[in-house]
């Protein structure tokens, strides 16, 4: 029988989690157009969520939606609520509060015009760290994003003379290295060469061990290597969410097997 929406967090099977983020009777308007209706739902704790859905369902908008970077977008409102753990964000004054509770990456490399090492400290810019610890930070940093072997010659030269996938690990990094309890990745693989894509892919596995990973993708084959949770978006909505294990099965819905099979949809 196909879960509705809400019932997300009580699959039969599955252990109790606690959510690291909860959205309730969340919509979005863009001005006058909804662009997410009724977003009941929530995140655990631990593990990898892909937000899957065709082009416009607003999956990107979900996710920016958690960290409240849509809010600076002309016409943009949100009803409903978003916690992250008990905490409503609305109530985070200090906006870099929240954006150091949660990371984000964005589809397309966004590295600043500055050393590699600058790039990675970026978000900590205003914490007192000494020298030794911010090499610490770095060098810890740039080995989570598997990318401190390509660059620990090189710290100080310009981030700008890194490979596309090199800047994608190196965006990761610098999300990593604010220490985020939940991190947000749209698409990180869709601009990047494959073998950075597979380096990646292991980093969001071995980050979902300890954190809420949420991520947006394209790729189905991608999302069985990696997702533990499911949630399928459609015009705005949640079309049905879950286990992995359980939304590539034969008992989800029609619509979500037709999705995940064929990464097509008619809904
Ligand atoms: N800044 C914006 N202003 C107006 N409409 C937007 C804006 N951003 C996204 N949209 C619209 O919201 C819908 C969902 O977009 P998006 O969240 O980017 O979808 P997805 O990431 O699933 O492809 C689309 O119809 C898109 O045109
Ligand atoms: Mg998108």
């Amino acid at each position: 029988m196909p879960l509705a929406a809400n019932t997300y967090l009580k699959v039969v099977g599955a252990p109790e989690i606690t959510p690291a983020v909860s959205c309730e009777g969340v919509s979005v308007w863009m001005g006058e157009n909804c662009i997410l209706s009724r977003i009941h739902t929530s995140f655990p704790e631990r593990g990898v969520t892909c937000l899957v859905g065709p082009s416009g369902a607003g999956k990107s908008t979900l996710l920016r939606s958690l960290n409240r970077i849509n809010d600076d977008i002309d016409g943009y409102s949100l009803r409903g609520s978003i916690k992250i753990r008990d905490r409503d964000i609305r109530e985070f004054t200090d906006i870099t509060e929240l954006r150091r509770k949660v990371g984000m990456v964005f589809q397309r490399p966004c590295v600043f015009p500055r050393s590699i090492a600058e790039n990675v400290l970026f978000g900590v810019r205003g914490v007192k760290l000494s020298a030794a610890e911010k090499s610490e930070l770095v060098e810890d940093s740039l080995r989570r994003a598997v990318l401190w072997d390509e660059v620990k010659t090189r710290l100080n030269q310009s981030a700008m003379s890194l490979s596309l996938g090199q800047q994608q690990r190196l965006c990761i990094a610098r999300a990593l290295a604010i220490k985020p309890e939940i991190l947000l990745l749209d698409e990180p693989t869709a601009s990047i060469d494959p073998t950075s894509g597979r380096a990646i892919e292991d980093l969001v596995l071995a980050l979902g061990q300890d954190t809420c990973v949420i991520m947006v993708t394209h790729n189905i084959p991608q999302t069985k290597r990696i997702a533990d949770h499911v949630l399928f978006l459609c015009d705005g909505k949640i079309m049905e969410s879950g286990p992995a294990n359980y939304m590539f099965s034969s008992k989800s819905d029609n619509q979500t097997r037709q999705y995940l099979g064929e990464e097509f949809c008619d809904c």
